[in-house]
Parts: C-alpha cells; sequence; structure tokens
C-alpha cells in the first residue's frame, strides 16, 4: 500500500516530511514483527500510528488490545497482562487470564511504556524475548505469539538514567522507534488538518464550516499547539458548533486556543513569537490558578462544614463547646482568605447578639441563618465529582492532562474516576 493510501485509509492527514517519515516506517515496520515504541508528545496521534501498524500487518484479523500503563494501579499491571492464578492476590477470586493470552495471534499496545512498574518490566522483558510467561502466583509456562507496540511520550533514555526504566528492555523496545513529531515543527500540516476536522464536524453536525480568514490562519499557524492534534480537532469542532456561518478572525479564535495545558511542559501556552505571548500566559497562569483556587476551597469547604457542625451540635447541647454564646461570624473587613491553619477557635467571634443556649431562640437562629448555610453547601464529594467531571471535560476525557491539572497523580484520578462510577451505578 502505497503512503498515500495508508493516509486515506487511516485518515492521517499531512504532507510534512515528518508525518512522511512517520509513515513510511509504518509502511516499512508493519508487516514484520518487530516491537515498535511510538515516541511523541500528547495527542500528536500515536495511538493512530499503532492502529495503523496493526491493521497493516498479518495480524489484522486478530486484536489489538490496548493497556494504557499509567491508568492502571501499579498493583494490578502484571495480572492484567499475565493472568493470575486464583488467590493470588487480595481479590482475585478466580483464575483469570492476562492480555498477553487474549491478544495470542494478535497485538498489545502498551500506552505509557514509561509508568509501568520495575516488577512488570522484568515480566514484559522475558515474554519479548522468549515468548514465555506465567500467571501471577503460579510457575507454570505458557507461551503467547503477541507483537508489542509500546508508546510514551516520556524520554525513556532519561528514565532509564533516572533508574526508573530497565535498561534491557528499553534496548529491547528501541530498536525500531517511530517518533511522531509534534504540531509546532510541521507547520504546514496545521490547517489541512483543521480543514478536515472542520470537514468531519460539519457533517456531524450538519452544519457548515466557517471560513477562517487570513489573521485567523495566521494565529493557527503561530500558536504552539501543546496538546497538538487532539487539541486542533477540539478547536475545528469548536467553531463548527459555535462559530457556524460566520467568516472567522482571529479574535473569534483566540478564546478557544486557551484551553489546553501543556502536559509535561508547564504552562504551555504561548505563542511563538508576537506580542500575545504575554497574554497567552498569562491566561494558563490564571487558569492554573482557578484549579488551585477550587482545589483549597474544597478543602476549606470541609473544614468550614466541620466548623459550623461543631458549632451546631454545641449549640444544641449535644457536644461539650467552652463558651456556647459565641457564634462564628468572621470580621466583616476580612477580606483575605481564612486562614485555617489556625485553629477554629481563634475564627470564634463575640455573637452580635445574646441568646440562651436552652431556649428556642437558638434553634430559630441555627435553622435560619446557619443551617440553611450548611444546606446550601455542595458535600465535599459532590464538589470533588464536579470538580472532576469539569476537568475531564475540559481536557477531552484525557486522564492525563486532566489529573496534572488537578494536581493529582494519574492512579488516583482513575481509582476516584471508579469509585465516580460505582457510586452511580448503586444509585
Ligand atoms: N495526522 C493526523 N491526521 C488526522 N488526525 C490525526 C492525525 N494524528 C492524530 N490524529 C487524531 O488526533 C487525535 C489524537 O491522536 P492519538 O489519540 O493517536 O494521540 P496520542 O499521541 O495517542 O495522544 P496521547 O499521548 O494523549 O494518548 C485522534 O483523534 C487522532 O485520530
Ligand atoms: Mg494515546
Amino acid at each position: 500500500m502505497d503512503r498515500q493510501a495508508v493516509q486515506k485509509r487511516f485518515g492521517i492527514v499531512g504532507q510534512s516530511s515528518g508525518i512522511r517519515q512517520a509513515l513510511d516506517r509504518v509502511r516499512q515496520v508493519a508487516s514484520t514483527e518487530i516491537t515498535v515504541l511510538v515516541q511523541g508528545e500528547s495527542g500528536v496521534g500515536k495511538e493512530l500510528f499503532a492502529q495503523a501498524i496493526h491493521e497493516l500487518s498479518q495480524r489484522r484479523h486478530k486484536p489489538m488490545l490496548i493497556m494504557n500503563c499509567g491508568a492502571i494501579p501499579e498493583g494490578l499491571i502484571e495480572s492484567e497482562l499475565f493472568g493470575a492464578e486464583k488467590g493470588a492476590y487480595t481479590g482475585a477470586v478466580e483464575r483469570r487470564s492476562g492480555y498477553f493470552e487474549e491478544a495470542d495471534g494478535g497485538t498489545i499496545f502498551l500506552d505509557e511504556i514509561g509508568e509501568m512498574p520495575l516488577t512488570a518490566q522484568v515480566r514484559l522483558l522475558r515474554v519479548l524475548e522468549t515468548g514465555e510467561f506465567n500467571r501471577v502466583g503460579s510457575t507454570n509456562i505458557l507461551r503467547s505469539d503477541v507483537r508489542v507496540v509500546a508508546a510514551t511520550n516520556k524520554d525513556l533514555a532519561t528514565e532509564v538514567e533516572a533508574g526508573r526504566f530497565r535498561e534491557d528492555l528499553y534496548y529491547r523496545l528501541s530498536t525500531v522507534i517511530l517518533h511522531v513529531p509534534p504540531l509546532r515543527e510541521r507547520r504546514e500540516d496545521i490547517l489541512p488538518i483543521f480543514e478536515h476536522f472542520q470537514h468531519r464536524f460539519g457533517q456531524r453536525y450538519n452544519s457548515s464550516a466557517p471560513g477562517l480568514d487570513l489573521s485567523a490562519k495566521e494565529l493557527l499557524l503561530r500558536y504552539r499547539w501543546p496538546g497538538n492534534i487532539r487539541e486542533l480537532r477540539n478547536v475545528a469542532e469548536q467553531t463548527v458548533v459555535l462559530l457556524r456561518g460566520s467568516t472567522v478572525s482571529a479574535e473569534d479564535l483566540r478564546p478557544y486556543l486557551r484551553g489546553v495545558n501543556s502536559p509535561g511542559g508547564g504552562l504551555g501556552l504561548v505563542l511563538l513569537g508576537g506580542k500575545s505571548a504575554a497574554d497567552e500566559e498569562g491566561g494558563a497562569r490564571e487558569r492554573e490558578l482557578i484549579y488551585r483556587a477550587l482545589l483549597e476551597l474544597r478543602g476549606e469547604v470541609k473544614e468550614l462544614k466541620d466548623q459550623i457542625a461543631t458549632l451546631v451540635a454545641a449549640a444544641r447541647g449535644s457536644a461539650p463547646m467552652q463558651d456556647p454564646g459565641r457564634l462564628l461570624v468572621m470580621h466583616e473587613n476580612d477580606t483575605h482568605r481564612p486562614d485555617f491553619s489556625r485553629p477554629a477557635d481563634s475564627f470564634i467571634e463575640d455573637a452580635p447578639y445574646e441568646f440562651d443556649a436552652e431556649s428556642d431562640d437558638v434553634s430559630s437562629l441555627i435553622e435560619g441563618d446557619v443551617v440553611e448555610a450548611v444546606d446550601a453547601l455542595p458535600t465535599l464529594e459532590d464538589a470533588e465529582r464536579d470538580l472532576i467531571l469539569t476537568a475531564l471535560k475540559r481536557f477531552d476525557n484525557n486522564r492525563r492532562q486532566t489529573a496534572e491539572a488537578l494536581g493529582i497523580s494519574e492512579r488516583t484520578l482513575y481509582r476516584k474516576i471508579k469509585d465516580m462510577e460505582e457510586a452511580e451505578h448503586a444509585s
């Protein structure tokens, strides 16, 4: 299949030398059994290329299983990949097969291989070299005919130096490296890919894609695209949905270029050159501050709730309180964020009126003002859920970027999402 046919079949747009080289490499290695390491930033198309390798290989009639090593809890990676005997670990209630058994004859795509724990790396190297493996908790040797395509957005050589990645596995994986360059290094592909997606979303939403004026095109070309093609796709989709019918200028477009943070690259929303660079940086910083503020707020809401609960309990006489005649009142002129590292007592000021803890006045006061305030607060769980959903939406369900923005690990995010799903299921 020639290069163009491959592009057409897999929807890979672009004529830059970077993309042409990547496609040629795909064509060279697809029909071999060689392990391929796809390297590139987030959103450049690593999975798309892995898919193309599998589909162009003899293995195309068997499945390609995908495992994201960064999203699965560390302790479960080995049993996911190699299976486990009954009782091999807590919760292993029955014998289960792993990816290497299930993908026999096919391909396994190991996404984010740089996140794989060292113990799993040992097993992986063994199966790559000998085709042999055993389930967790068993010494029985099993064989599997699987081709591995791995992907990473990290520099694995650096990971090796830091002792986080095995050198022998690195050499085994890096025989063939398929480098997918970031969009900013193949600027000639930006507009064709943008138009490709505009066309696609135009059909999906039954809407005509707006045209871009010169300033808009210039902006797209100068923008740094930290989220690469995924980000470009989102912007194309938004223009189709939100700016339909009109000719789009740089000013119209600008707000949509602020939605993605650069993974691993710090605050990456920087225009290349031009006077707006500072603006863009400010925007990213602002967004990060908002996230941090939300996270802090989350902690504060909980502490506030605890304090109010203590006060309410005390006022009702069910919990001891040093001075029941005092109630939580903030300084009127306190424009600063309350410092919750101070003891809760230091926020308790003289009540503006006298009341008797035993009388009806108290309950009316509580039920009136304070309790209403308590009711208005979301539960910590709800607030967290909303925050996670908002962030996931903002990052187009990209868990890595979402986790990064929320300041938690991808595994923690994975677990929280699982908990949320289970809670949803249970309700
Ligand atoms: N050259 C291209 N032409 C058209 N669409 C592309 C191209 N490259 C990637 N895409 C599309 O961009 C999106 C992101 O690609 P993909 O998921 O393969 O990226 P990735 O490198 O695996 O990202 P991540 O590291 O975040 O997992 C997908 O919708 C994919 O189809
Ligand atoms: Mg991917």
